[in-house]
């Protein structure tokens, strides 16, 4: 049996140039976290009860017309592809990005939409993923927005709550599903950001202060 000769090229070994070679990072993302405050599997074991509930509550849906998923982004993505997940029943899913004007524009009640919807809303029943009601005044807007194409129904379904006085609060059945209620501390992870960053971290994590200040400097 004869075996080829190697082409002489690849005979010849590759000289690592060291200016390739990239130092590993000594740290990580969790070097920034102060401590954590919710783990993967408490996030994914209370999506599987509000998923449950949802099912339950909608379960009389028509199959013509479903349950549209309404997916704020960019924040609420980690808990909706593990809510969605845990919904047996017939749903449409979209997506939306919503975010508000300045303090100038505060008292106009106006949200400002960077991705709407592709739904139509006029009479159907929609449930509004999010990760977290701070101020509550994104929220409050966006959900004027909506309620003007005039859904059926339109509910809402946070991962965490800091428990501020808002105005949906006031709205009975609203805030119909809520994940965790959390302290007043700024929380990253599990699609939460600082600065756009963070979100892949697979937990809720306080951010050190002195992250803070890191970007209150870059600016
Ligand atoms: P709100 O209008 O004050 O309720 O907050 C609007 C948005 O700010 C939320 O949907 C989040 O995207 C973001 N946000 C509020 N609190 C936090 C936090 O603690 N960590 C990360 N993002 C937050
Ligand atoms: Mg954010």
């Amino acid at each position: 049996m004869s075996v080829s000769q190697p082409a002489r090229d690849l005979a010849r070994p590759i000289d690592v140039e060291t200016s390739w070679f990239v130092a590993p990072p000594t740290g990580s993302q969790s070097d920034d976290i102060a401590h954590g405050i919710l783990n993967e599997a408490q996030v994914r074991a209370r999506a599987r009860e509000l998923g449950a509930a949802i099912t339950r509550d909608y379960q009389h849906i028509s199959p013509a017309s479903p349950l549209v998923a309404i997916v704020t982004l960019r924040g609420a993505i980690a808990f909706a592809a593990d809510l969605l997940r845990e919904i047996d029943l017939p749903v449409e899913t979209d997506f939306i990005s919503a975010s508000s004007y300045g303090a100038a524009a505060t008292s106009s009640g106006v949200v400002h939409i960077l991705k709407d919807l592709e739904t139509d809303l006029e009479g159907r029943h929609a449930l509004l993923i999010e990760d977290i009601i701070d101020s509550g005044l994104t929220l409050s807007r966006l959900i004027d927005t909506l309620d003007a194409r005039r859904p059926a129904s339109l509910r809402v379904c946070a991962l965490l709550d800091k428990n501020k006085p808002c105005p949906i609060r006031e709205q009975p059945g609203r805030l119909a599903y809520t994940g965790f209620s959390i302290p007043d501390e700024f929380v990253v992870g599990y699609g939460l950001d600082y600065a756009q960053r963070y979100r892949n971290l697979p937990y809720i994590g306080v951010l050190k202060p002195s992250v803070h200040a890191r970007g209150e400097e870059q600016r």
